[in-house]
Parts: structure tokens; sequence; C-alpha cells
């Protein structure tokens, strides 16, 4: 039988680890299994899908009822289902940043946590960072420094950048922080570079961003 070729008594198709590399395939899988396989839905034994949950959120100053899976994570609650897209899916894993929020002013990946888990809470996005027609600080910081080249990571920098320069006021050390008698951490280029190290641009704009925070906390860049 050819690799593709279809069996009329089972209503199935023959395809092969070649096939799958050369065709792409995945769509010819999904396209030619059984309709009966199909149509059956979960095999027996696959857990049901848990039932709808409320979550109440108060995004940019704005209140939000959402009834959504249980499984849903914050920022596909975000971008889904409120078409708040400024915050970005990069990796979906926690690895990249792209997806920092403010969760009542503390930076979080939203990729990582479910919305359900923030009931209640304050999350405040990309699209809340500015009053009105003026730019949050550091929005203009990095317009100026040119924070950015494709922009994909910029909205999960700004939001870092900000959750960041709380910390650091309030006294949070970080990993290179030299001195953790001192109630406010200076922040030097290492420390930036350090508190800012789970945002990750690929486009390399690294020494712009750190200028644009240094203007952006009243520093001399
Ligand atoms: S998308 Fe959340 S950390 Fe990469
Ligand atoms: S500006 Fe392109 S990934 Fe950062």
């Amino acid at each position: 039988m050819d690799e593709h070729e279809s069996n009329t008594e089972t209503g199935t198709i023959e395809v092969t680890r070649r096939t799958v590399i050369e065709t792409g395939t995945t769509a010819l899988l999904l396209t030619t299994l059984p309709r009966a396989a199909l149509a059956a839905g979960p095999a027996d034994g696959d857990e049901p899908p848990p039932p709808p949950a409320k979550v109440e959120l108060q995004i940019n100053g704005q209140p939000h009822s959402l009834t959504l899976d249980p499984r849903t994570t914050l920022l596909d609650a975000l971008r889904e289902h409120l078409t708040l897209t400024g915050s970005k899916k990069g990796c979906d894993h926690g690895q990249c940043g792209a997806c920092t929020v403010l969760i009542d002013g503390r930076r979080i990946n939203s990729c990582l946590t479910l919305a359900v888990m923030h009931d209640g809470q304050a999350v405040t996005t990309i699209e809340g960072l500015a009053e009105g027609a003026n730019l949050h600080p550091l929005q203009n910081a990095f317009v100026e420094h040119d924070g950015f080249q494709c922009g994909y990571c910029t909205s999960g920098q700004i939001c870092s950048a900000a959750g960041m320069l709380t910390e650091s006021r309030n006294g949070m050390p970080s990993y290179v922080t030299e001195d953790l008698t001192h109630p406010v951490a200076e922040l030097t280029d290492a420390e930036i570079r350090e508190r800012m190290s789970g945002n990750i641009c690929r486009c390399a704009a690294y020494p712009n961003i750190v200028a644009a925070i240094k203007q952006a906390a009243g520093m001399p860049t």
C-alpha cells in the first residue's frame, strides 16, 4: 500500500514517519482520522473537563467578571478573553518575561499563574500604565533610548521595570547587592541587569533598556 493510501474497509489511512516529515502533516493526520474517532470525544478513562469558574479581576482600574475554565492562565484570560494583547506570549513557560504584568503592584509572569488564583486582585498590564495621553515615564524613556527593536519583549520589559523600581525603592536586595544593610540598594547597571534578568530580549537591546530604566529612575544615563 502507498504511504498515504486509504484502507476503504476500515476508513483509516496509513501514514509513515517519512510522510510526517515531508508533508506537514499534522493537518493531514487530523483530516484523515476516522470520523467516528473524532466524534467519540474523550476516550474512556479521560477526566471530564472541570466546571467553569467565576473570577473577579480589577484590570487597569476596571472591574471584570469572567467565567473561565479554571485551568486558564492569567495570560490567556487577558489575551483571549479580554483582548488585552499587549502582554505577549513568548515561551508560555516562565522563561522569557514577555508576559509580565503587575498584580497589586508586584511583577509576575502571567503565563505561569491561573486567572482564578487572582480573584479580587488588581492587575496592571502595559495598556494600563499610561495616564490618558501621558505615557508612563518608563514608556517615554524606552522611546527616547530606543529600548526596543522588534518590540515583542517590550511590554514585559516595561511592566517588569515598573515592578523592579518599586522593589528597589522598598529596599529589596538582589543577588548582586553588595551591602545588605543598606536600606535602598543603589541601582547600578549590574543591579538593573540582574533584576531584569528574567526578561529576555532576543534583539539584544539591553544597553538601551538599561539606559531607559536609569532615566525613568531619575539617574544619570
Ligand atoms: S510567555 Fe511567560 S515567561 Fe515567556
Ligand atoms: S525588542 Fe525584539 S525581543 Fe526585545
